[in-house]
Formats: C-alpha cells, structure tokens, sequence
C-alpha cells in the first residue's frame, strides 16, 4: 500500500516544529511526505486555538479534506494538535470524514493510532503524557534528520526546548492545551541542535512559550544561559536565537551573553501586549511597563543594532481610551523593528472568558488599524535606516522569478539580494541598497 503523509500546519512556531517531528516519526516508518493533499494516505490538519478564528479555520480545513477521502477512501485524517486537545472526542461527531483526533501531549503515537484507524476505527487520544514529550531516544528519525525548516530553508531549524506554560496569562488558552510547562534535558536539546548542524543547518532557533524560564522546573537560574553557552560550542553553528522571552526573566548573565557572543543573533522577541499597566495587571502579565522599558533598554545597550519585536493585544476587556493611548505612546517610544497585533479574542477555559467585553468588534477593529498606522512606518523607517549598511546574512534559498538568493540577517530581516555560486547555509556580508515595509534589498559584498 502508498504511505503518502501530507500535514498542513496552522498557529505558531512550536507548532511548525510538532509537524516536522511527526513528519520524521512517520518517515522512521517508511512514510513518504508529499506536497499535496490530494496524493495523501494520511493528512494531518495541525491546529492552533489561540484566537477564535484560528480554531474555525483549521475545523473547516478537516472538512475541506472530504474530497480526498471521496477519491481514496482508505485516507486516514487526523485532526492534531491544540484544538484536538482542546474539544477532543466531541471533533468526531463534528466532522464525519474525521478518523483521529490527536491531543498535543499525544503525537508520538500517531504511528499506532493510524495503524488501528486503517482497520476503520476512528478514536481521540488527548491524555496528559509529561514522560513522553521528548522521544528522540526512542525514535530513530526524529532529532536527526535536517529537513526541520523555517518556512522551507533547509539552512534553518527549530528546536523545542520546552513545553507547556506555567504563566496563566488571564486571555490565554496555551496552558489549558499544552499543559504545564516541562524543560526538555538538555542533552536531548543539544543532540538535536548537533544533528541539525550535521546535516546543513546553520541557523537555530530555540523555541518555548517563554524561553527564558527554562529551567525552572528544576531550580536552575542558569540554565537557559547554560544552555545558550553549550548550544554556540557546536561547531558549524553559525547563529543562535530564541523566541519567545519574557521580561522578568531576562537575566544579566543572558544579557551579558548577547553583549559578547556574536554568534547569539541580534534579535529578541519580547512580547509586551499592552502599554498600560492597568491591563497588564488584568491580564496577570507578571511585568510593568516600566519593567519591560528597562530591559529593553539593557538588552539594546548591550547590542547595538538590536531588534525588538514584539505581541500585542487590543480590545482586552476594560481597555479604555487611555489604556489604548499608552499602547499606542509605547509603540512611539520603543519602536519596535516587527509587530504581532491581535484583537481581544475570549477563549473558552480561560480566566478572562467570563469578563464582559467592553470594547465593541468596530472599535477593536479600530484600535488594531490604528497600532498598524503607527507601527508600519516605524518598521519601514527602520528598514529604510540600514540603506548603506552590511549585514551578515545566511542564505535560505533562491528565487527564479527575480533571479535573487534571499536569506536572513542577524537582526531577523528576510534580505533578498543579488550574488554569485552561493549555497544554502553560506553565510555572506550583503551592503543594503533599499529597505521596503517587510524586507530589505541587497547584493553581496563578501562572500564565505
Ligand atoms: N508565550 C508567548 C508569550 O507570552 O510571550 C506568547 C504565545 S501566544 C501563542 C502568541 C500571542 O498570541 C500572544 O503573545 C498574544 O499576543 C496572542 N494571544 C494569545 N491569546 C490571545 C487571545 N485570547 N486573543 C488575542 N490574542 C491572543
Ligand atoms: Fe499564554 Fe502567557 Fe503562557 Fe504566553 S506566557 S503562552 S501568553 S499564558
Ligand atoms: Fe501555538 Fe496556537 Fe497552540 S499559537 S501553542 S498552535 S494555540
């Protein structure tokens, strides 16, 4: 029988990284991965329920999906992920073409659980499995092979350093589908990182909702920083970052690490979600204002050049006019080099769920369009500013249709640029000749 698995990957990036990792559980088991849905055995819909809209749009993809089954009925398809932990069994009556709903702690058995669907059961497994997160050990396949890819570039990986979130942030749904927050050992994290390197990945990007909290669990201050330091002696690593962090647990050892070690890229993701401290209270962030302008501060002093991106939420229930007026005030005094802004979406199980909303859907809509007047220029204007600089970028990958390679710099921008004889995974100094809204344009000064 074919064994075509195709996975279509909705929400963020641990969830891009969950599909790599059944992608190389199933391929261990001779599996093949294809491009299209219509040539699958087996189509894994991989959820995000962070806002309403996500949840809806991977739910109707599982239904975009019959007409697969319709010409294959033997086509096993599974719903995974955060949604799938989310509402469970309840999906199967849902969707009728639906064989397998997948919780999040679950995905190491999607090899077993396939197997009995293909005898034409249908089943949901969403039980908490906190031994089992980390399989690579026990999974030839999974933490060696290099096609772990950002957005297809084979230069670029992820690697999961942690799972789960401990925070309880009053809006968020993350902690009630991904469970409590586990760090992975890090020996399995470095294999991983040595294995990508080995077969071509220059380029890592340690992930976790809050990266550096790593090691809490086990009491360990250090241990994000230990794990930073042991990562950059891989040799052939050629940058480090990670996403995302949070301001109360940036320490001065991480901070110093940024200031001397090159190799950590110049970019941190921090994400602020408002610039009031009322709502931030409402929102248990755990951090002020003030707080974060301070480790903004500390973190640009010790790499100049940084770029700060940053979350942001609008319309979360009680923001006023002046909350809103302190976000867009932050926006002016921070400027951010990239913005994630979302509209206030109620999530079901969360402690915010039962607050009124008191921000109507036309004034979130507002409120959303006016941070992007404000924030757009900024990154534009930013973008504009390294017009006449060089920058160390690793190539990604070329495109025919312009005849450019693209790759990216250190400080997270997507350069596309004008070269000769380059491979994936070279890093190369491009001189910048115009910055655009989301990226730069460039040609190669140095190559090596
Ligand atoms: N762990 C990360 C952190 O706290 O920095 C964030 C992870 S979350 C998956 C990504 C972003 O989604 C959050 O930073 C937040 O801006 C947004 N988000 C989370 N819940 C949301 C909700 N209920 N409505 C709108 N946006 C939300
Ligand atoms: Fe959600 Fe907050 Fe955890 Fe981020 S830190 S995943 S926003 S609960
Ligand atoms: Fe990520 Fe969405 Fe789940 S943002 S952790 S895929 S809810």
């Amino acid at each position: 029988m074919a064994k075509n698995i195709y996975i279509k990957t909705f929400g963020c990036q641990m969830n891009d990284y969950d599909s790599e990792r059944m992608y190389r559980i199933m391929e261990a088991r001779g599996w093949r991965r294809v491009e299209k849905a219509d040539d699958a055995d087996l189509i894994v819909i991989n959820t995000c329920s962070v806002r309403d809209k996500a949840e809806h749009k991977a739910v109707s993809e599982v239904g975009m999906m019959k007409r697969v089954k319709r010409k294959n009925p033997k086509c096993v398809t599974v719903l995974a992920g955060c949604v799938a932990q989310q509402h469970g069994e309840k999906l199967l009556g849902r969707a009728p073409n639906l064989d397998l709903v997948l919780g999040t702690h679950a995905l190491h058995k999607l090899p077993e659980l396939v197997e009995k669907c293909l005898e034409g059961r249908k089943m949901a497994q969403t039980d908490w499995d906190y031994e089992n997160l980390y399989l690579d050990e026990r999974y030839p396949g999974a933490g060696e092979s290099g096609r772990l890819s950002w957005k297809g570039s084979l230069a670029s990986g992820f690697v999961s350093i942690m799972n789960g979130c401990d925070m309880r942030c009053s809006y968020c749904i993350v902690p009630r589908v991904r469970g409590r927050e586990i760090s992975r050992p890090m020996v399995s994290i470095l294999r991983e990182i040595e294995g990508l390197v080995s077969s071509g990945v220059r380029e890592i990007t340690l992930l976790g909702q809050i990266v550096n909290r790593y090691g809490r669990d086990a009491k360990d201050r250090l241990a994000f920083y230990n794990l930073l330091k042991n990562a950059l002696e891989i040799e052939g690593l050629k940058r480090l970052s990670f996403a995302s962090s949070h301001p109360n647990y940036m320490t001065p050892e991480v901070i110093g690490l940024i200031d001397t070690e090159t190799r950590l890229a110049s970019h941190i993701h921090l994400p602020v979600q408002s610039g009031s401290d009322a709502i931030l209270k409402a929102m248990r962030r755990g951090h002020t204002i003030k707080k974060y302008k301070e480790t903004v501060g500390a973190l640009r002093k010790a790499r100049a050049g940084l770029s700060v991106t940053s979350d942001l939420i609008v319309g979360y229930p009680g923001e006023s006019e002046e909350d809103f007026q302190a976000t867009c005030d932050l926006l002016e005094e921070i400027r951010f080099d990239g913005l994630f802004a979302f509209m206030y979406s109620p999530r079901p199980e969360t402690p915010a769920e039962s607050l009124e909303e008191t921000v109507s859907p036309e004034e979130k809509s507002a409120r959303l369009k006016r941070v992007h007047e404000i924030a757009m220029p900024i990154i534009e204007e930013k973008n504009r500013a390294l017009v006449g600089k060089t920058l160390d970028v690793i190539v990604h990958g070329f495109h025919e249709r312009d005849a450019k390679y693209f790759g990216r710099s250190s400080c997270y921008r997507v350069v596309h640029f004008e070269g000769d004889d380059l491979r994936v995974g070279d890093t190369v100094r491009v001189a910048v000749t115009k910055g655009l809204p989301n990226s730069l344009l460039g040609s190669v000064v140095v190559s090596g």
